[in-house]
């Protein structure tokens, strides 16, 4: 792989906050996302970047919580050179030295795309919560109806990883 498309992947420190939180709203709407009926605030969580070269190409945003750690959010802005999967294997590293036992995430019924790469990438489906984005959508209104490729969002899947600790 040539200097240019290696990809180096280095926690969030200070100095990204400003471009990660960017990120974050233009990806996701807002500063707030909800997961599980719970709307977080994302501008606070721990979380890896992707470098290539001088430029910022990736975030993955986590939180820890007892044994458990929860990807709160992946974008890749340099799709197919393997951000993603790096950004996933630094979260695995650092759950797995923090003593978690799983790493989990929640994507939707719409992001294809998404659950081919978690479950290429290691992740199980672990549960199924239909129509919780009808909650969600209380939460957090700017929520669509339609997501991706113009499937109806409706649905909360949940995808695992049980770690060896
Ligand atoms: C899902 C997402 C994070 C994947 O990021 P990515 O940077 O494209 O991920 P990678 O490059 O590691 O892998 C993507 C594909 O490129 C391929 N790839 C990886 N490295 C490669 C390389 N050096 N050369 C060519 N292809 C490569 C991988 O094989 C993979 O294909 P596969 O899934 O069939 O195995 C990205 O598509 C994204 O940001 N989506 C929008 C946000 C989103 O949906 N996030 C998840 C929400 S829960």
């Amino acid at each position: 792989m040539s200097a240019e498309t290696r990809v180096e992947v280095r926690p969030l420190i200070d100095t990204d906050r400003g471009w990660a939180n960017q990120l974050i709203a233009e990806e996701w709407g807002s500063s707030l996302m909800v997961s599980r009926g719970v709307l977080y605030d994302m501008t606070i969580f721990p979380g890896f970047v992707a470098w290539r070269g001088p430029e910022r190409v990736g975030l993955l945003t986590y939180r820890i919580a007892g044994h458990e750690c929860e990807v709160m959010s992946l974008d890749s802005r340099a799709e197919g050179i393997g951000v993603g999967s790096a950004l996933l294997a630094a979260v695995q590293t650092a759950a797995q030295l923090a003593g978690c036992s799983r790493l989990w995430l929640i994507t939707t019924n719409d992001n294809v795309h998404a659950l081919r790469f978690y479950q290429k990438r290691g992740f199980r489906l672990a549960a199924l919560y239909p129509n919780a984005l009808e909650a969600s959508r209380r939460l957090k209104p700017q929520i669509p109806l339609i997501g991706l490729e113009g499937i109806p969002l409706r649905d909360e899947i949940e995808l695992e990883i049980i770690l060896d600790n």
